[in-house]
């Protein structure tokens, strides 16, 4: 039966650790399956097998040089980067782990692991005490989160190890890190159908895109949000295994049909299916939408004719209800509530100081001063405050914000019950 790694593009990266030396027969494994493999190696795992063993193995030359002036305009990794259809790395050593989950991109592999849009694979290795130490698995743990439906992890076996200590961190034998692979393109877990389940059972509400006040039958006040971010969020929040409720306010967006939709227009009528969700029983609030602070005092049955005397008029307005205010303040502790402050001087602080006041978990500023980020646009650029924190997302797509603060949401979350 031919595998269904034919042909396929394999990075291979080997890390420092005594396991290196089964990532020969891994190699070897993968080109028996009809796969093309292109091996990184670290600094470490060249001190354990030499590049030679795996340029022999793969017919390639074996890279390790993060600024390589032989290869493409000397910019060998992200050349290599978008070549390959798969990551593996195998051996995952404790420091790999560790500079990964830290952004580090000090050497070729690490660089690669940020520059990559592959499936990841990570086959850790290590002794049993580094493995279970509480720092290696939170960096699995925040790993599987960041990376989401990208990563699969391929845990290590439990036996004796190489130092003499028997536990779990020697390296899954080769031939089953081959089979996991390959089942997984059988199960088309490629797509976006796996999700890292980390929110697994739970219940999110959002709101999402701005309010619509009316003035009289033909005029409203609202504001420029388009929900892009609430419905990225949506999605992202489904990914992760939770069923999912989303608040919308008037947007020209569609969602799927694995999403709770509401659709309302104005603050009042957000705040009172906001309530009714809370009724329901949620386990995380997220106030996404851009609501109308002030709507006018009086709707007008009528439309409003133009006064060809009058040079000016004035509307008047009374304030709207806080929909997130008002939902931490009905005081359900188990409840995460997220919030967004959009801002366009001192967006830290000042979101720091709503965090406060609004008694929330976690709040995602951005600065909606610039141009090319927010409201109506595809990217934004956020910092993530919570009440020990502050985490600087760079501008990015706003799918891919969705998926970072759905990671911290997790954690934050989880880590309260
Ligand atoms: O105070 P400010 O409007 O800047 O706070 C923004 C956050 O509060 C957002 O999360 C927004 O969804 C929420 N909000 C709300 N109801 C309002 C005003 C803001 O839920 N009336």
């Amino acid at each position: 039966m031919s595998s269904t790694l034919r042909a396929k593009k394999v990075l291979l990266g080997i890390t420092g650790g005594i396991a290196a030396y089964k990532a020969a027969e891994l190699c070897r494994l993968f080109i028996k399956a009809g796969a093309r493999v292109q091996v990184v190696m670290s600094a470490g795992a060249q001190e354990f097998i030499t590049p030679l063993t795996l340029q022999a193995l793969s017919g390639e030359p074996v890279r390790h040089a993060l600024l390589d002036a032989e290869a493409e305009a000397g910019m060998g990794h992200i050349e290599l980067a978008k070549w390959a259809e798969l990551v593996v790395v195998a051996p995952a050593s404790a420091n790999f782990l560790a500079k990964v989950n830290a952004g580090m991109a000090d050497d070729l592999l690490t660089t690669l692991l940020l520059a990559t849009e592959a499936p990841i694979y990570i086959a850790p290795a290590m002794n049993q005490a580094m493995w279970a130490n509480p720092v290696t698995q939170r960096n699995l743990s925040e790993l599987d989160l960041t990376l989401g439906t990208r990563l699969t992890l391929l845990p290590p076996d439990s036996g004796e190890q190489a130092c003499g200590d028997i536990g779990p961190g020697r390296l899954m034998e080769p031939v089953d890190i081959v089979a996991n692979v390959e089942a997984s393109f059988v199960r088309g877990l490629h797509a976006q159908t796996k999700g890292t389940q980390v929110l697994a059972g739970k219940h999110v509400l959002l709101t999402a895109g701005p309010t619509q006040e009316s003035i009289d039958p033909v005029r409203y006040i609202s504001n420029h949000s388009s929900g892009k971010m609430g419905f990225a969020l949506a999605e992202e929040f489904y990914a992760a295994g939770a069923r999912v409720t989303v608040i919308a306010g008037p947007v020209a967006l569609n969602c799927g049909s694995y999403i709770t939709r509401v659709d309302v227009l104005t603050a009042d009528e957000m705040l009172r299916a906001a309530y009714a969700g809370l009724a329901d029983g949620i386990d995380i609030f997220v106030g996404a939408a851009a609501v109308a602070d002030y709507r006018p005092a009086n709707t007008e049955p009528q439309k409003i004719k133009k006064n060809s005397q009058a040079q000016a008029m004035s509307i008047e307005l009374v304030e709207n209800p806080d929909v997130l205010a008002s939902m931490a303040k009905q005081g359900n502790k188990a409840v995460t509530m997220v919030g967004f402050a959009a801002e366009t001087k001192n967006v830290v602080p000042y979101a720091r100081a709503k965090l406060e006041k609004k008694n929330l978990d976690m709040i995602v500023a951005n600065d909606v001063s610039a141009e090319d980020i927010g409201f109506n646009s595809d990217d934004n650029a956020v910092t993530i405050v919570t009440a020990n924190k502050e985490m600087v997302l760079a501008k990015q797509s706003k799918q891919a914000i969705a998926k970072l603060i759905v990671a911290e949401v997790a954690i934050l979350h989880n880590n309260k019950g």
